[in-house]
């Protein structure tokens, strides 16, 4: 597997598969997983060309603790994607994305704000910020981006809406673990026992989704299945509608580690 730390090696290496290929780009921070497997995989089906990215991008996280923590280990990544179908491992440095000097922000306003955008001022920011310099340095025909990060994903389609960007947006859906849990690098976070209550988080959301089926409050319902360990804080249980989805969608620390989720209450009709 080739991995390319830089804009202009990225051209280069592109430049000769480019023509009358699709090149299918799937953006990570690393420490891959199922779930980002799923992501190549489906760009593999349909780009001749498939770019997988990593970078833990700095801009996208509040507490400095939080991205000292976040795993890296780029050889195994590389690998695991190229199993999954991805040609080409584009890992820049924190110089070639963030440039001395630089000033320019992409702020999506409406969709980037509530739920994580509330909970963690300024991360949507840099995530538009990485994704649009991403998207302009690989060029893709396609981008795919999972449901799990449903707010994330809804702020990329305004961004590529709003500022008219060549490229498709694709959705691939959250793979769970066998109790549930939605698969994020953050997991490994995780002690043993943390890692046990982690399992009441989508347990939650599926009370969530009977009680809508029911009329009930969704949010209520999850809250009371939260409640019965108090080692769970909760940020939020709050419903968001994405993609014309209408979904129900929760936040919780455990321990130090914060995870999130989601699960779909009403599909478009
Ligand atoms: O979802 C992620 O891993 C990140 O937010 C992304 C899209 C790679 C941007 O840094």
């Amino acid at each position: 597997m080739r991995i390319v730390d830089s804009a202009p090696a990225l051209a280069e290496a592109l430049e000769r598969p480019r023509s009358g290929t699709a090149i299918g780009l799937v953006p990570t921070m690393g420490s891959l997983h199922d779930g980002h497997l799923s992501l190549i995989r489906m760009a593999a089906a349909e780009c001749s060309n498939v770019v997988a990215s990593v970078f833990v991008n700095p801009t996208q996280f509040g507490e400095a603790q939080d991205i000292d923590r976040y795993p890296r280990q780029l050889d195994r990544d590389a690998d695991l994607a190229a199993t999954a179908g991805a040609d080409l491992i584009f890992a820049p440095t924190v110089d070639c994305m963030y440039p001395d000097g630089f000033e320019t922000w992409v702020e999506v306003t409406d969709t980037g704000r509530g739920l994580e955008g509330d909970a963690r001022p300024g991360h949507f920011r840099g995530v538009a910020t990485v994704c649009l310099k991403l998207f302009n340095i690989v060029a893709p025909d396609i981008v795919y981006f999972g449901w799990k990060d449903a707010q994330q994903t809804a702020v990329i389609h305004r961004m590529i809406r709003d500022l008219d960007l060549a490229l498709t947006l694709r959705l691939g859906a959250t793979v769970r673990e066998p109790d549930g849990l939605a698969m994020s690098s953050r997991n490994t976070q995780l002690s043993t026992e943390e890692r046990e209550r982690a399992s009441l988080l989508p347990r939650a959301l599926t009370a969530g989704v009977a009680a809508y089926t029911a009329g009930d409050d969704p949010s209520d319902a999850a809250l009371a299945v939260l409640a019965t360990d108090n080692g769970i804080e909760v940020d939020y249980v709050q419903q968001m509608t994405a993609h014309d989805h209408r979904l129900l969608c929760a936040a919780v620390r455990i321990g130090t580690t914060r995870l999130i989720d989601n699960v779909i209450l009403e599909e478009p009709a």
